[in-house]
């Protein structure tokens, strides 16, 4: 029976290009959407940027752009890097698309006929400079449990607690620096409280559909009183302008929180993409086979497990079948940071000329069902793919093919044998297994299925041993059969493969001059068929070519030879950041300032670098500031300065001031002072 699946991604933050992490999400989707298109199943397969929130809004003012120029520019610069991967996606949408402003709205608006919408005042930081309340994240302060300075507002990364921005002491905006004060304001609350949204929750997320480990992180959020009735917290769906969203209806000047509006976003570009090719949305959503399935990463369930379950149950909507969540990719052990992602840039890997099958292979061998996390490991890489990849499964056809076209004219033969039978009766006996492993996203265990597959036939190789019947009188017809069982072991293979490597297998279909495989052809053979001539199928990794991938990108153009070089002075010798590091700048505060007796140059300087004792500094700024000027100010101390006996005095460091190389010509001398907000001993690096 024919399925009908509707699935999707998450939908990536429109605050930049795509990082590897990304990548690796949609290398599973893709791989098990090509797998049930394979299959026979109908599948649409969308996404869409995530346009709306406060940081976008924030990035945008940054850049000198409207939100909707600066998502639309991110947007833009999607589908090479999509395509590049081979990325299937049926539709590209976006969450700021007129469909998802009306699907937004009717969904709260059925809540709120439901009675699950409630207003109440709540009070929040709010930026008087800015003329805006704050985000969590962007309110800083101390730590209210350790006292760790310029912690976020939600919690500390120094001891993990995790509080309220009103908890912090000392607290800031991140944006201008002004000292937040606490406002009232209204906002909307979905009542996931309800004793029908509790009820629907514990069914739904408990009845089997969810990863078990997911199912049990889940239902610890289900809180227990004495009396074993369980409860959930109301969840904030508003924000107030100045905000970049959609407004809540019959509320001016109140917008939907990014996280009401972004999974509606899936059925905003399902609806964009049928409204393209004429199929009706309503009725598509209404078949009750109809199967919606959402690819996540471990980092957003709760969002795709209660909220987004939830607002579709009380609004009248088919819930979600399935989400399947993943762990996370990291780089060689290391974590990669949500805004910048890691070392590897999805681009760069492309344009390095690196082929994108390589890691759709490699990151497939390292997948499972589970919520587990995965590292990308360069030598492990090269050695999956060269030796696996390319050893093994490659081989197999550059092995037959030349002597089938020299000897055979590139025709199969008919028959093959019964060990050749018996060999690929074997290899056709484990179609079910690898569809059983795609089918449960068990990637790793599939591929490692296969390449037994393929040592099989390779030891079927060395014992037949082609190259010697070739030189053997009257063994045509052994070789002709041997070389036949390889390049149908060889199209058997890369049918189970094609899931993972569709470009590969569309190189394979053209050289074995088939039209394009499917899941079912695997127990068909080819029979008394002629194929093309072998090319070059895939190359080995050069792990010179991959190591580029690591390297800091030399895309700023070779600087221009100036006539005179900037600040009168050539750059010195390129350092690396492990040089830089071994610097240690910290915040200081100029606590006093004095003349040096004898001295016209120096001013000794007392500093507070937030050790708990002060240091005393030397600094040859006497010719442009006044003592009286530079008592109370902060500045940048290089902090691990040997200590150096002058003649007026120990210096135990240094303060940071600019100046032209030719001092005479261009007498200015201007100290470094940080941005508002920053306190002494923090590290400037
Ligand atoms: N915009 C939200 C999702 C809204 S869905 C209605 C978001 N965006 S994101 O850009 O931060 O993340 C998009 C997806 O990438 C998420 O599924 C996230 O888990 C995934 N990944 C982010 N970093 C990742 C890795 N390091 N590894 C694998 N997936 C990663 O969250
Ligand atoms: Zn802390």
């Amino acid at each position: 029976m024919s399925r009908k699946l509707f699935v999707t991604t998450a939908l990536p933050y429109a605050n930049g290009p795509f990082h590897i992490g990304h990548i690796m999400e949609y290398i599973q989707a893709d791989t098990w959407v090509r797998f049930q298109r394979l299959q026979g199943h109908e599948v649409h397969f969308v996404c869409a940027d995530d346009a709306h929130g406060a940081p976008i809004m924030i990035a945008a003012e940054k850049a000198g752009l409207t939100p909707q120029a600066f998502v639309a520019d991110i947007a833009a610069g999607r589908k090479p890097t999509l395509e590049g991967f081979h990325i299937a996606f049926d539709n590209w949408h976006s969450t700021d698309g007129p469909e998802n402003h009306e699907l937004a709205r009717s969904i709260y608006l059925a809540l709120r006929k439901n009675e699950l919408i409630e207003s109440r005042t709540v009070e929040q930081f709010y930026d008087p400079e800015k003329g805006m309340f704050l985000p969590d994240r962007f309110i800083k302060g101390e730590c209210p449990n350790c006292g760790a300075p310029d912690q976020y507002g939600d919690n500390c990364e120094s001891c993990g607690a995790v509080y309220t921005p009103t908890d912090l002491k000392n607290p800031r905006s991140a944006l201008t620096g002004a000292t937040p004060v606490l406002r009232s304001s209204e906002h909307f609350f979905f009542r996931l409280s309800d004793p029908r949204c509790v009820e629907f929750l514990e069914e739904w997320t408990q009845d089997g559909r969810l990863q078990p480990e997911v199912a049990n992180k889940v239902r610890e959020w289900f809180k227990r009183d004495e009396q074993g009735k369980v409860s959930l917290g109301d969840w904030d769906i508003s924000r107030d302008a100045p905000y970049f969203g959609i407004e809540i209806p019959d509320a001016p000047g109140k917008y939907f929180y990014v996280w009401l509006d972004a999974p509606v976003g899936y059925l905003a570009s399902l609806k964009n993409w049928f409204g393209k090719i004429g199929i009706d949305y309503d009725a598509y959503l209404a078949d009750p086979s109809l199967e919606q399935i959402h690819f996540i990463g471990k980092d957003i369930v709760t969002f795709h497990t209660l909220f987004w379950p939830a607002m579709l149950k009380f609004s009248g909507r088919k819930v979600p079948d399935r989400i399947y969540v993943h762990g996370h990719l990291t780089v060689s052990g290391a974590k990669m940071s949500k805004s910048c992602g890691t070392g590897i840039s999805p681009l760069r890997y492309l344009e390095l000329g690196l082929d994108a099958e390589w890691l759709r292979y490699y990151i497939c061998a390292k997948l499972n069902g589970r919520v587990e996390d995965l590292d990308f490991n360069p030598d492990d890489f090269v050695a999956r793919v060269n030796a696996d990849l390319v050893g093994k499964y490659i081989n197999i056809a550059s092995r037959a093919a030349g002597f089938l076209s020299r000897r055979f004219g590139g025709r199969l033969s008919a028959d093959v044998g019964v060990e050749g039978r018996v060999l690929l009766d074997g290899l056709r006996a484990q179609a079910d297994t690898i569809k059983g492993l795609y089918e449960e996203r068990e990637f790793g265990k599939a591929l490692r299925e296969v390449m037994l597959l393929t040592d099989r036939v390779n030891e079927f190789v060395d014992r037949i041993k082609p190259w010697e019947l070739a030189k053997q009188a009257g063994m045509d017809a052994a070789l002709h059969d041997a070389c036949t069982v390889c390049i149908e072991a060889f199209r058997v293979l890369t049918i189970y493969l094609k899931p993972v490597l569709p470009a590969l297998a569309a190189r394979v279909e053209a050289f074995l001059q088939v039209p394009a495989l499917v899941w079912a052809d695997s127990a068909r053979a080819m029979g008394h068929h002629g194929i093309g001539e072998y090319r070059h199928l895939m190359q080995r990794v050069d792990p010179k070519r991959l190591e580029a991938l690591f390297e800091p990108p030399a895309d700023a153009p070779p600087a221009q030879e100036e006539e005179t070089p900037p600040g009168g002075e050539a750059l010195a010798a390129e350092i690396g950041i492990a040089d830089f590091a071994k610097v240690d700048l910290r915040i200081a505060r100029i606590v006093a300032a004095e003349r040096v007796e004898g001295s016209s140059k120096l001013l000794c300087l007392t500093l507070d670098a937030g050790e708990g004792r002060l240091r005393q500094v030397f600094g040859g700024i006497a010719s442009a500031y006044a003592p009286e000027q530079l008592a109370g100010k902060l500045t940048v101390l290089v902090a691990n300065l040997a200590p150096r006996q002058m003649k007026f005095g120990v210096s135990e460091g240094m303060v940071l001031a600019a100046s032209h190389a030719d001092k005479k010509a261009h007498p200015g001398l201007y100290v470094l002072e940080p941005w508002p907000g920053a306190v002494p001993g923090l590290r400037v690096r």
